[in-house]
């Protein structure tokens, strides 16, 4: 297997945290890219223990101009981006008219804009090249309006919809665009997103461990998408089955208990 360079956003915590160390540990090197610059150079330290090369690039992926910042540090560096894992991202809880508008636009620019301008500037050359992937991190949040959290299932729903186009697009080339879709998973995003203490949330949540192994799979295998988890599955598969009115209402109960 040739050695690859891995772009993996959101690396400081979390899911993205683990794909970097799964990343160098299947015998890639890895870019780090995340807010919180301490933490991505103690993780640095821990994989290039293990033989890899981690370069830390932190930056706000939410701010204008951000992505074509990294990706000019991305080449000032002599890397070039052979896969891509697009995981940044956050979630704001609460009634859309008493919410806070700056927090409802950041995640969009975040979840959804910088997702978008990552993909443009890596995906040309994998093109050329007929080979790479895209791993977009998107939510179970994607198959159904959120109420209560109504922009971040937003930009999930628009995530998905970009991947698979995405996905089709490139697949005779041979680059793989893989959506992956975990439900509610233990890292600190739910504390970011105000339901840390929901016993809903702790009760339904997964290990972080199984939702990077299947979204490493995934990719692999050039799926479209995947929902991690078989009741996740299951649900995710079954929303488009039942009426709409009756699709939003039970997630509007569902945002409530895993809101605690
Ligand atoms: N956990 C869940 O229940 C769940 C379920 C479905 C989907 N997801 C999705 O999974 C992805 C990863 O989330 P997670 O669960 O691992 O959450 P997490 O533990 O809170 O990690 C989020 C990561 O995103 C980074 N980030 C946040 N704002 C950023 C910004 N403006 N610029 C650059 N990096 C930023 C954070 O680093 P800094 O703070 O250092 O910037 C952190 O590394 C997200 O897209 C999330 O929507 C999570």
């Amino acid at each position: 297997m040739a050695r690859e360079t891995w772009l993996i956003t959101g690396a400081s915590a979390g899911l993205g945290a683990l794909f970097a160390e799964r990343t160098a540990a299947a015998g890639h090197d890895v870019i780090l890219v995340a807010r919180r610059a301490d933490r991505l150079e103690a993780l640095a330290a821990r994989i290039a223990a293990t033989g890899a090369t981690a370069s830390v690039i932190a930056c706000d992926l939410g701010a204008a101009g951000a992505v074509a910042e990294l990706m000019r540090g991305i080449a000032a560096r002599g890397l070039v981006v052979d896969t891509l894992i697009n995981n940044a991202g956050f979630g704001v809880r609460g009634a859309f008219a008493q919410s806070d508008g700056a927090a409802q636009t950041a995640m969009i620019d975040l979840n959804c804009r910088a997702l978008v301008e990552l993909a443009h500037a890596v995906l040309p050359r994998m093109v050329r090249m007929r080979r790479g992937g895209i791993l977009n991190i998107a939510s179970t949040a994607a198959f159904q309006p959120g109420p209560g959290m109504a922009v971040y299932y937003a930009t999930k729903a628009f995530v998905l919809s970009f991947s698979e186009a995405l996905h089709e697009e490139v697949r005779a080339s041979g680059v793989r665009v893989t959506a992956l879709c975990p439900g509610p998973t233990r890292t600190e995003f739910a504390d970011i997103a105000g339901m840390g203490a929901s016993p809903f949330f702790e009760k339904n949540a997964a290990d972080p461990e199984t939702v990077v192994r299947d979204g490493m799979s995934a990719l692999a295998r050039a799926r479209a998408i995947k929902v991690s988890g078989a009741m996740n599955a299951a649900v995710a598969g079954s929303v488009g089955l039942l009426p709409r009115a009756l699709t939003r209402r039970v997630s509007a109960r569902v945002q409530k208990m895993l809101a605690g």
